[in-house]
C-alpha cells in the first residue's frame, strides 16, 4: 500500500492537528518515505507528531519551489530527518517577492533556503531541472515546459524587491507516482499551471487518464476562460479523485466541486490517502 498524508494545510481536521497557509505531504510507499514541500513552519511537527508520521525516516524532501509556505519548515525538519536527500530546481534558492504596490513588496523566500543554509543539514542535495526518481516509483517533474496560452503564475511574482523583474517560477514542480488505479499527481501551488502539469506528467507516463490530483492551483485570480479550460482538463484526464486545496482559491475550488461533485473530497491537514499498489 502507498499513503499520502496531507501533514500541513491552510485547514485542518481532527484533533490537536494545526492549520496554517501552506503545504507539505507526506508520501509513504512502504518501503519508502518522502516530504513534499515543508508549510511555513510552525505546523509540520507538531501535525507529523500527532498523524505519526516519521519525519526523522525521511529518505527524500522535495521542494516544489521556493515559496515560503512550501519551504518554512526545512530547517526545523533537517534538525530531525537528516538522513533525507533534498531534491530541488536551481531557481528554487532565488529571492522571491510579491506584492501589487511597489512601495510594499514581500519578501516570499526564506533565508535558510536562498543561502543555501540547508547544506550542511541533509545527506545529499539533488539539484536539477529534469524527471527525478527521488525513490523508487515516486517522481518529481522537475522543470514543467508552458505549452498552452491560458496559464500564467497565477500571481504577482517578483525576483526583486522593486517589483520589476517578474519570476517565472520556474522552479515550481510537482510529484507523481504510477499505482495500480492510475497515475497520482501531488500539487504544490502549480505555479507552471495546473493543466501544463498534468498534460507533462501525461507525457512522462504516456498515460492519458490520471487517478489522483491534490494540492494549491494557484486560480485565485483565473479568467474565466483560464477556469474552463482547467475543468475541460480534468475532465479530459478523467481524474477520479480531486484535491482543490491551499491555493486554490475558494470560487475555483467551488467551481471543481460543482464539476465534479462525486470526483472531490474533503481535503485538510491530517487528510489520508492510500492506493493498494505502487507500479515501479
Ligand atoms: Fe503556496
Ligand atoms: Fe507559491
Amino acid at each position: 500500500m502507498i499513503t499520502v498524508t496531507l501533514l500541513v494545510e491552510n485547514t485542518a481536521r481532527g484533533t490537536g492537528i494545526l492549520g496554517e497557509h501552506g503545504l507539505a505531504w507526506w508520501i509513504d510507499t512502504g518501503t519508502h518515505r518522502v516530504l513534499f514541500d515543508t508549510g511555513q513552519g510552525m505546523a509540520l511537527l507538531h501535525n507529523a507528531a500527532v498523524l505519526k508520521a516519521d519525519l526523522a525516516a525521511a529518505d527524500a524532501i522535495v521542494l516544489s519551489h521556493g515559496h515560503h509556505d512550501h519551504v518554512g519548515g526545512l530547517e526545523a525538519v533537517l534538525a530531525v530527518a537528516g538522513r533525507a536527500e533534498l531534491v530541488f530546481h536551481p531557481r528554487a534558492v532565488e529571492a522571491k517577492f510579491t506584492g501589487s504596490d511597489p512601495g510594499a513588496p514581500r519578501r516570499i523566500s526564506k533565508e535558510f533556503v536562498e543561502r543555501e543554509w540547508f547544506r550542511d543539514g541533509v545527506r545529499r542535495v539533488r539539484v536539477t531541472r529534469e524527471p527525478q526518481e527521488v525513490v523508487p516509483g515516486v517522481w518529481t517533474t522537475g522543470e514543467i515546459p508552458r505549452t498552452n496560452d491560458f496559464e500564467d503564475t497565477g500571481g504577482p511574482f517578483f525576483l526583486d524587491a522593486k517589483l520589476t523583474q517578474p519570476d517565472p517560477l520556474l522552479d515550481d514542480q510537482a510529484g507523481f507516482f504510477m499505482t495500480g488505479e492510475g497515475v497520482v499527481v501531488v500539487l504544490g501551488c502549480a505555479h507552471a499551471g495546473v493543466v501544463n502539469t498534468l498534460e507533462y506528467i501525461a507525457r512522462l507516463t504516456g498515460r492519458s487518464t490520471m487517478h489522483t490530483v491534490v494540492g494549491g492551483m494557484h486560480l485565485e485570480n483565473a479568467s474565466p476562460r483560464r477556469m474552463a479550460g482547467t475543468l475541460a482538463a480534468f475532465r479530459r484526464f478523467d481524474v477520479r479523485r480531486i484535491g482543490p486545496v491551499h491555493c486554490t482559491g475558494f470560487l475555483a475550488a467551488g467551481a471543481f466541486w460543482r464539476e465534479f461533485p462525486t470526483r472531490c473530497f474533503p481535503c485538510a491537514a491530517s487528510t489520508r490517502l492510500s492506493w493498494a499498489s505502487l507500479v515501479r
